[in-house]
């Protein structure tokens, strides 16, 4: 009992404020984010195939349009792969199925307003491209998620070849899963690939080769109880391997290095988070930008920024 207390007692002064950066003021569902080296943080949206850009330290951040990336409606993973470069998955959106999966780069390199767009690949075998991320010693390397295949796609942005790189049920769903959605947060970390799985409820890591063409063993780091209702979207990594991982419907939970996890913002009946779908920290990691989802209807796409105390 006495147990219980404290831990809630840790859980509820883990984060401490949270605060709505921005939100738009017309309907977009926010999937994933990036942060520039300016610390602007570009927005992938189901908003027509449109990426934003936001500068959170602004006195009253607005998402400006950046571009609508041409044959998509919906954009969703996104990755630096050079200095102000990145690399953006996105295609038509379908019932949980895309077609015309295709991979972007936008490059502001040269340009910080007007960065260069281009289509470096397409991949017709994809089903559902979501989680995206660069190798770390061959940034041009991207691996990137399918959430119904149950596998993980390596594309090189440079020549635009594509290949299905591993196939894993532990990156699937169930077939008799009521959420039909695997693999969904997806970052290459030192040598290993961090994954979570929607429908299966876990965080897991596979050890993959620098070029990205080798993976070992799916290992569960951690579970989430599914009784909780919750799944696990997108997350972020920070130096002390600690991840901060969106937890739809309402929370931010943290999972360590060695598997323990818990809900550090938002939960229960809850209200300040809804519908997370990505994370970056902020701030040095002293606090977290958190990315929503509309709820559908009225409410829109929303920036918050949660505080940390360590
Ligand atoms: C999808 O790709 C096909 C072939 O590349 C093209 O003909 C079609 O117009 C694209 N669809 C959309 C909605 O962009
Ligand atoms: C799609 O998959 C088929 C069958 O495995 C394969 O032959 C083909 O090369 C793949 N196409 C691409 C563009 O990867
Ligand atoms: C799916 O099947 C597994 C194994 O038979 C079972 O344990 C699980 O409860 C089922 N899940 C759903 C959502 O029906
Ligand atoms: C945007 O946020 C404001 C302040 O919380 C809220 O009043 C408004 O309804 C929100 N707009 C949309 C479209 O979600």
């Amino acid at each position: 009992m006495r147990a219980h207390l404290i831990t809630l007692l840790a859980n509820t002064i883990l984060a401490t404020s949270i605060t709505q950066l921005s939100n738009f003021t017309n309907y977009v569902d926010i999937e994933n984010s990036a942060l520039r080296p300016n610390g602007h943080i570009l927005l992938t949206t189901f908003d027509q195939g449109r990426l934003y850009t936001l500068n959170p330290l602004s006195d009253s951040p607005q998402a400006e349009l950046v571009a609508s990336l041409p044959g998509a409606t919906a954009l969703c993973g996104i990755a630096a792969i050079a200095n102000d470069k990145f690399a953006i998955v996105g295609g038509v959106r379908g019932h949980y199925h895309y077609t015309n999966e295709t991979v972007y780069t936008v490059d502001f390199s040269m340009d910080a307003v007007n960065p260069s767009v281009h289509a470096v690949a397409r991949l017709p075998n994809a089903s559902m491209l979501n989680g995206l991320s660069s190798m770390p010693k061959q940034p041009h390397i991207i691996l990137i998620g399918d959430s119904r295949l149950g596998a993980i796609f390596r594309v090189d942005t440079t020549t635009g070849i594509s290949r299905l790189a591993f196939k894993h049920d532990l990156l699937a769903a169930p077939t008799n899963a009521s959420l039909p959605i695997g693999v969904n947060g997806l970052k290459v970390v030192d040598d290993y690939v961090l994954f979570t799985n929607s429908a299966r409820n876990i965080f897991a890591h596979i050890r993959v080769s620098a070029d990205g063409l080798h993976f070992g063993d799916v290992e569960i780091v951690a579970r989430l109880d599914s009784s909780s209702g919750s799944d696990w979207d997108d997350f972020i990594v920070d130096s002390a391997g600690v991840a901060y991982v969106a937890q739809p419907d309402n929370a931010i939970a943290r999972v360590m290095p060695g598997g323990t996890h818990s809900v550090i913002a938002g939960g229960g009946s809850s209200e300040e988070v809804k519908e997370p779908t990505s994370v970056q920290l902020a701030n040095g990691g002293r606090s977290i930008y958190v990315t929503t989802r509309g709820d559908g209807k009225k409410v829109s796409g929303q920036v918050l920024e949660i505080q940390l105390l360590r």
